[in-house]
């Protein structure tokens, strides 16, 4: 089964090609550079640069997984949540080349992708897991009683965990994104110099909250500054880091605790932070718990992760109607 997964959603225009288990391509191009100057993902600028890429992708994706498009099975694609203008720019490309083809098409979910980017690496995992999926636009934690399958625990009643690295790397003056470079920045930091709040830590819900975090850094950085004191940037990052991660880790092992379950999987584009991804193995690995982190390029927006989702939907006989639309706040059920 050869499967083409396009993913558009948001300012990575991705296609890849996935035969059986075995990714055979797996492009991306990036538009960092494109938004970086504005600080955050202009979705006009995200949809005409996807229009401008994605046919040539498509067929370097095909070209190193040699293939051609006669060989295809199935298109899977990201049909939301995501930018309307993005997501309209794969689904329709999607739509002509299953409709021209003659193949199925797979609508998926972008945040299932996240976490089936976990079967890429491991195809056997089994079910049920825990899943912590944390990204740009989405914070939450859910029960995976078997694929396909989604149960909300708890989720984020502000921000996204990595719109809250996002803005604090802008306010102190690192790139965009923000999130890899305050993980950079903070390996040098000692993640204990400063105490910042841990927002619901000890809460009985599984849900998260950022904004008083973000707040207080940016308080704390002023006032600092105003006392013309030095700040480390490094301690900063990796204090700010902790506070982040200390949260993230504490609520899914309490849910898998919750929920008897001892398999977890971490996913979206802060699931490639490295300390998070350290603190999640070894205190997993205390616990008998089998932690699951994809690989940091799996983690991030990619279109291996759309495919592996299509793929098990079209070995469960699913298809998507040609008529299907883009859908900006598609939930995750
Ligand atoms: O899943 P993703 O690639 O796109 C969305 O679906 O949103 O996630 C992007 C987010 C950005 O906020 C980015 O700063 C964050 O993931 N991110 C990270 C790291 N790499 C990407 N956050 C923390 N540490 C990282 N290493
Ligand atoms: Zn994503």
């Amino acid at each position: 089964m050869i499967v083409l997964g396009i993913e558009t959603s948001c300012d990575e225009t991705a296609v890849a090609v996935l035969d059986g288990d075995e990714i055979r391509s797996n492009l991306l191009s990036s538009q960092t550079d494109l938004h970086a100057r504005f600080g955050g993902v202009v979705p006009e600028l995200a949809s005409r640069a996807h229009l401008v890429s994605l046919n040539i992708l498509m067929a370097q994706a095909l070209d190193e997984a040699g293939v051609s498009y006669g060989d295809l099975d199935a298109i899977a694609v990201t049909i939301g949540p995501g930018l309307i203008g993005a997501l309209l720019v794969g689904v329709s490309a999607a739509k002509a080349l299953a409709a021209s083809l003659d193949i199925a098409l797979i609508g998926v979910n972008h945040l299932e992708g996240h976490v089936e980017a976990a079967f890429l690496e491991r195809p056997d995992l089994a079910t049920p897991l825990i899943a912590l999926i944390v990204s740009g636009g989405h914070t939450m934690i859910a029960r995976v009683p078997r694929r396909g399958r989604y149960e909300i625990l708890g989720q984020t009643i502000d921000d996204a965990a990595g719109e809250a690295f996002d803005k604090i790397a802008r306010y102190i003056g690192l790139g965009f994104p923000g999130g890899p470079e305050i993980d950079r920045l903070a390996r040098s930091g000692d993640p204990k110099a400063y105490a910042f709040p841990r927002a619901k830590m000890n809460d009985d819900d599984l849900d998260f909250s950022y904004s008083g975090l973000k707040t207080a850094v940016i308080r704390w950085i002023r006032e600092r500054q105003d006392a013309g004191e030095d700040i480390d940037a490094a301690d900063l990052a990796a204090s700010f880091q902790e506070a982040v991660v200390d949260v993230q880790v504490a609520k899914t092992l309490r849910a898998a605790e919750q929920h008897g379950i001892n398999t977890i999987v971490i996913a979206g584009g802060v699931a490639a932070n490295s300390r998070l991804r350290a603190r999640m193995r070894d205190e997993g690995e205390e616990r008998g718990i089998d932690v699951v982190t994809p690989t940091a390029l799996l983690c991030t927006d990619n279109a291996a992760m759309i495919a592996v989702a299509g793929a098990r939907r079209l070995a469960n006989g699913e298809r998507t109607p040609l008529d299907v639309s883009a859908s900006p706040n598609l939930a995750l059920a």
